[in-house]
């Protein structure tokens, strides 16, 4: 077989020849993506030795959603905020971790066409044995007039309406995967020149896939449509491939990860306790949606695209059907 030398193709490499395909690109949301890149470079460092500056463990405040903070939360959280605040490109921003949207109030952000949302650290829950975590962002060009502070308006966007959307995973490497309507393509860190490597060029997220993703213990507060579709998905069926695998890391990250990489279909459904489901809109599922979307597959919330979902509030809730198409499709054939 020939072995054919594959050239090394760098983050921003990549960006800027993706710039280049636009003729009135400016390169400020590739001058962004690198932005962001760069914070969770810093996140992903923490994050390996974590275990030995002790940085590991409750911080003791809890959060707008009433959930305990890790250290890291807030590690990542202030290193986000303090990178972007100090980017040209960046107006301001909204993090999960913070009840209020922050709008930078100096000249350059003002002038700054797009606003970022992120959930820092998603996944908290699994900092401290050690799995797969992960930061998810999102960018969307502001609807405020350019000269002035951005304002809610900028952060309460469909998701049909954003430019970009990413994650980096914490994981046995370290991946930034984006997607703009354009696809989806992967970056692995290569910690030895620190960069993002262009590793998963044009990602797709199968049709069809042999895996369903949810927390299984909570079956007693699903609808009845929604056990059904569960025993369906352990039924025995040697033609349709069933029963299928189950897999549920619980950090949206890792299991968003698999699925877009291997197929299948992961939910987080509206429970008797969780109406809502238990998902943000804004930082998680929108978008995880665009990703998945742009990759081929499908993300709903029971009764229609998650992406067209006209957000009320910043820390919107919502129900997640999202994964290969086909298998989307089956889910919500019984949810419905
Ligand atoms: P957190 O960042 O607070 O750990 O939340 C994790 C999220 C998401 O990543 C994951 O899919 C889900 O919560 C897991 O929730 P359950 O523990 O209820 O299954």
């Amino acid at each position: 077989m020939e072995n054919k030398k594959r050239k090394l193709i760098t983050l921003d490499e990549f960006t800027i020849q993706q710039t280049r395909k636009f003729q009135n690109a400016t390169g400020e949301l590739s001058a962004l993506l690198r932005d962001i890149a760069l914070a969770c470079k810093i996140i992903n460092k923490q994050v390996n030795i974590a275990g030995l500056v002790d940085i590991l463990g409750k911080h003791g405040a809890t959060n707008v959603q009433g959930e305990e903070q890790m250290k890291l939360d807030i590690f990542a959280d202030e290193t986000l905020i303090n990178v972007l605040q100090n980017s040209a490109e960046c107006a301001g921003i909204a993090s999960e971790e913070n009840d209020e949207f922050i709008a930078f109030q100096d000249e350059f952000s003002w002038n700054s066409k797009y606003v970022v949302l992120f959930d820092p650290l998603d996944g908290s829950s699994n900092i401290d044995v050690n799995a797969s975590i992960g930061t998810i962002f999102s960018i969307y060009k502001r609807v405020s007039p350019l000269g002035s502070p951005c304002n809610e308006a900028d952060f309460l966007q469909a998701g049909n309406k954003l430019m970009a959307a990413g994650y980096v995973i914490y994981g046995s490497s370290t991946m930034l995967v984006y997607a703009t309507k354009l696809g989806v393509n992967g970056f692995t860190l290569e910690s030895s020149i620190g960069e993002y490597c262009l590793s998963h060029p044009d990602m797709k997220c199968s049709e069809q896939g042999k895996i369903y993703s949810l927390n299984q213990g909570n079956t007693n507060k699903y609808t009845q449509g929604l056990k059904d579709y569960l025993n369906y998905c352990m039924e025995e069926n040697k033609e349709e491939g069933r029963p299928l695998t189950h897999r549920y890391i619980g950090s949206m990250v890792a299991d968003l990860h698999r699925t877009l990489i291997k197929g299948g279909i992961f939910i987080y459904p509206a429970d008797k306790k969780n109406v809502n489901g238990k998902l943000r809109l804004q930082y998680e599922c929108n978008p995880m949606a665009l990703i998945i979307e742009a990759a081929g597959g499908k993300a709903e919330h029971g009764s229609g695209r998650i992406l067209d979902i006209e957000p009320t509030e910043l820390h919107q809730r919502t129900p997640i059907f999202i994964g290969s198409k086909n298998m989307v499709e089956k889910a919500l054939s019984f949810t419905k």
